[in-house]
């Protein structure tokens, strides 16, 4: 997959995405990252991208002319140009296995207060990480660039790792627990030492809904419980 950031801050997405399995996925070339600053598409002396908003209020808010310029750059027939946002669809495992199935990402990262309107019909989709405001759209970029990118058939070592996992199937997973048996007391459950599979499979089934039941009765997955369930598993 090939992924674009336009971005006036490439490091903020740069340097995180180098780490880890991500860093792994760039290396192995599962995944293509490239980075789009406005400020290469300025004019002026200064190389200017942001001005005062019209109507007055706080702070700075980038100009739509350079953004433009910079998406125009990468975009290709078959790019979905994502806006991150607060106002945006709330991102989630649904929106990450839809966009894993694309074949060109462009994410566009606001920064101070934000981008000029007049940008957002360029976007195939607004998308917000969640209802908090961070300093601009890359720590975001960040987090849903993640997401996809371990969702590239190829990039999880084990095929399955994605399957069983939280909130596919709309339900949270059911605890795992890795040696020593009893650590400082507690003990791992019963079930999973028992080198039954099924048992193994059916704790794990029951776990998952007992869980999420009482900690996300929002999911999708979830059983209603009873208030005190719910109330106990915090
Ligand atoms: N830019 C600022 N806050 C954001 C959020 N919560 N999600 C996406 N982009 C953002």
């Amino acid at each position: 997959m090939r992924v674009d950031a336009v971005t006036l801050f490439p490091g903020m997405i740069d340097t995180p995405l180098s780490e880890s399995i991500v860093g792994r996925a760039r290396a192995e070339g599962y995944l293509e990252l490239g980075f789009v600053n406005p400020r290469d598409f300025t004019e002026d002396r200064h190389r200017t991208v942001d001005d005062k908003p019209y109507g007055g209020g706080t702070g700075m808010l980038m100009m739509a002319e350079p953004v433009y310029r910079a998406v125009k750059k990468v975009r290709k027939k078959g790019s979905f140009v994502i806006l991150l946002t607060p106002k945006g669809r709330k991102f989630d495992q649904a929106a990450a296995l839809e966009l894993a199935k694309k074949k060109h990402l462009i994410f566009i990262c606001g920064h101070y207060e934000g981008i000029d309107e007049r940008i957002v019909p360029l976007a195939d989709m607004e998308l917000s990480i969640g209802d908090y405001v961070l300093t601009g759209g890359e720590p975001a970029a960040v987090a849903v660039i993640d997401a996809v990118t371990r969702l590239i058939p190829g990039v999880l070592k084990k095929s399955d790792a994605t399957v069983n996992e939280t909130f596919t199937g709309g339900l949270l997973e059911a605890p795992h627990y890795t040696r020593p048996a009893v650590w400082r007391g507690k003990k791992v459950p019963e079930a999973l030492l028992s080198g039954n599979h099924k048992l193994i499979a059916e704790w794990r089934a029951s776990m998952a809904a007992k869980l999420t039941g009482a900690a996300r009765p929002d999911l999708s997955g979830a059983r209603p419980v009873k208030k005190a369930a719910r109330k106990a598993a915090k």
